[in-house]
């Protein structure tokens, strides 16, 4: 019987998905940006945090018309950043194009539109912020006038999962000098599967029969590996493949001395502090926060180590209904009944 191929390592894994996935056409600029911003604060002996927020896409043509997303609309990141700002950080923000940002999000993507907090001022004829969110917007704007001062925060943007591994990659790497000044906050909801570059159709996938044939993509005869989604008859057929778990290449290999703080998100209660406390121990980082997609607005699990400092750890977020599990941190991978055995003594 053949044997089913062994996983490739860490290493490999990430040699073969960036090699085989080109890197976004802004990435050289991002990096020159984000190159200036962290000699200048790391001169100036500033703490600098990468806050990662907003879903990855998983586009499903090369020319993308389709794609699969992954939920989030950036709360949690763009109000974690504003945190961060105002305990002395520099923050790089690196969001899913056209979700929140800091600041503005207090406005963009209200129920109300932006107008709405506007009015006329009659004896002037010019614009003016309406009388009852007058005290709230003079608060937010100072705030954001302090940190363009102080030119603490710079905002990049990704669309999809690969543009976001190439970001989080190069970024962390930059960061690297940093030691134990660099903080890695990953908010952003990041896909687990994807249509790798030589799976990818190039044009829009035709949904009338008469049209979607192999024909309108590149001809029948190539040596090429089928594509990862196409019709059969009237079906749509998706057969995506795992996304490699970057997260173990940042804690060992990218970012080794930063402090590293990952998100879990589950549907199911019974699987977030399981899932969590895995993570932790796969990952070997510093502090893992569970959040539920129905409560997540005011609960979450944070779930570290034993032996990591829990003042640092719990900083300024105690306003959250939070609960901390502390778990024995082990360099050594758990068996499934050594986790769950944990999972038992943590939440009982
Ligand atoms: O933005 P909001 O609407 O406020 O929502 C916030 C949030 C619910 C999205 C956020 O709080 C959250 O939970 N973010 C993490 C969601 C997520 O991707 O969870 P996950 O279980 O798929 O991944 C867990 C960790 O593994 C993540 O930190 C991710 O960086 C990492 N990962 C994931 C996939 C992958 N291929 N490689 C990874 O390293």
């Amino acid at each position: 019987m053949e044997q089913p191929a062994p996983s490739p390592t860490p290493a490999a894994a990430e040699s073969q998905y960036f090699s085989l996935n080109p890197p976004p056409a802004n990435l050289s600029n991002h990096l020159t940006l984000a190159r200036a911003f962290i000699e200048r604060h790391a001169s100036e002996g500033r703490r600098v945090a990468l806050v990662t927020s907003g879903g990855t896409t998983v586009p499903l043509e090369e020319q993308t018309v389709r794609f699969i997303d992954n939920f989030s609309a950036g709360t949690r990141g763009a109000t974690s950043a504003e945190y961060f700002l105002q305990q002395g950080y520099a923050v790089i923000y690196l969001h899913r194009q056209f979700s929140l940002l800091p600041y503005s999000r207090h406005y963009s993507h209200d129920k109300r539109s932006f107008l709405d907090f506007m009015a006329e001022d009659p004896a002037t004829g010019t614009v003016v912020v309406d009388e009852e969110h007058q005290a709230k917007m003079l608060r937010v704007l100072r705030q954001y006038a302090d940190v363009k001062r102080a030119n603490t925060l710079l905002i990049l943007s990704f669309v999809n999962i690969t543009d976001y591994l190439w970001e989080l990659r190069e970024v962390a790497k930059l960061m690297r000098p940093l030691g134990a000044n660099a903080l890695f906050y990953l908010a952003a909801a990041v896909s687990d599967f994807f249509v790798p570059k030589d799976r990818m159709v190039e044009h829009k996938i035709q949904s009338a029969e008469e049209f979607s044939s192999s024909a309108s993509n590149g001809g029948a005869a190539s040596s090429k590996p089928p594509p990862a989604a196409r019709t059969q008859g009237k079906s749509l057929i998706i057969d995506l493949e795992p996304v490699p778990k970057f997260l173990k290449q940042l804690v060992d290999g990218w970012a080794p001395e930063a402090m590293i703080v990952s998100f879990k998100l589950e549907t199911d209660p019974a699987m977030l502090v399981r899932k969590a406390v895995y993570a932790l121990h796969r990952y070997h980082h510093h502090l893992v926060i569970g959040n539920l997609l129905s409560t997540r607005k005011w609960e979450v699990v944070f779930v570290s180590a034993e032996d990591d400092d829990e003042d640092d750890l719990r900083g300024d977020a105690k306003s959250t209904a939070e609960k901390w599990i502390r778990v024995p941190r082990s360099r050594r991978a758990r068996s499934a009944s050594g986790i769950e055995s944990l999972v038992g003594k943590a939440a009982g």
